[in-house]
């Protein structure tokens, strides 16, 4: 993996060593999928749908089997998570993923301008220390980084299921210069979307023992 400067994601790379048949897709397949900042086209045919911290995939597998014509691409520096998704990929023969296995901001800098359609940010990791706020990958300058590889109209969805991180979310959508950006269409205080739009996530599941998550959408000025 290049050593890059400026990385800013501070989670695991790996939650445990990958095993054998994890590493086997990974050395294999991984590159087959794999979108390089270095190599973006100008332009795209479809609808882009963008996710930044994937997961394991299962909102950008279920994306990309509604919207068959778009390309989903998803960002996922977590290793472990990558091969998941690879590995349904190939079950399920899907065409239209494409993969940046590291720090969303690298690929969104290479994007040409106005591209995207949707974007997801689905439970980014909480980082609930004060001095861990900086490390929030909701952040003004991200979100505005993003807006200008949005189209006009598109959807950007954040949910968090962390009350601290859902306060932090609104107070940077409250400010002058993503209002300018950015119109809400769905609060924290109406019903999640349905299943049928937004998969419940591994992450989602586990957060449901103890709290739902709120789920925010926000339209493209
Ligand atoms: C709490 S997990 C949630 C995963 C998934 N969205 C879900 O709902 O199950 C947050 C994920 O964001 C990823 N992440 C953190 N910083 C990132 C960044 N800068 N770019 C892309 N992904 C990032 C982490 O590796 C982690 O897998």
């Amino acid at each position: 993996m290049e050593d890059r400067k400026n990385r800013t994601i501070y989670g695991r790379r790996q939650a445990r060593p990958l095993k054998e048949t994890q590493k086997h897709l990974l050395e294999n397949f991984l590159h087959t999928i794999k979108i390089h900042p270095g190599k973006i086209p100008e332009t795209f045919p479809g609808d882009v749908i963008f996710e930044i911290g994937f997961g394991s995939g299962e909102n950008l597998i279920h994306q990309a089997q509604i919207s068959p014509k778009a390309l989903c691409i998803g960002c996922e520096p977590f290793m472990n998570g990558v091969a998941a998704l690879i590995s349904k990929i190939m079950e399920l023969n899907i065409e239209n993923i494409a993969v940046y296995d590291d720090d969303a901001k690298f690929l969104l800098e290479a994007l040409p301008y106005q591209v995207i359609s949707k974007a997801f940010i689905l439970f980014p990791d909480p980082w609930p220390k004060k001095r861990h706020h900086k490390r929030r990958v909701v952040n003004l300058e991200n979100l505005l980084l993003l807006h200008s590889k949005m189209k006009k109209d598109a959807e950007l969805i954040i949910a968090t299921d962390h009350p601290g991180y859902l306060d932090w979310i609104l107070e940077i959508s409250s400010r002058e210069n993503f209002i300018k950006h950015f119109k809400i269409t769905h609060t924290h205080e109406m019903p999640r979307p349905s299943e049928a739009e937004i998969p419940v996530t591994r992450y989602e599941k586990k957060a449901l023992e103890n709290r739902p998550g709120a789920f925010l959408k926000f339209k493209v000025i």
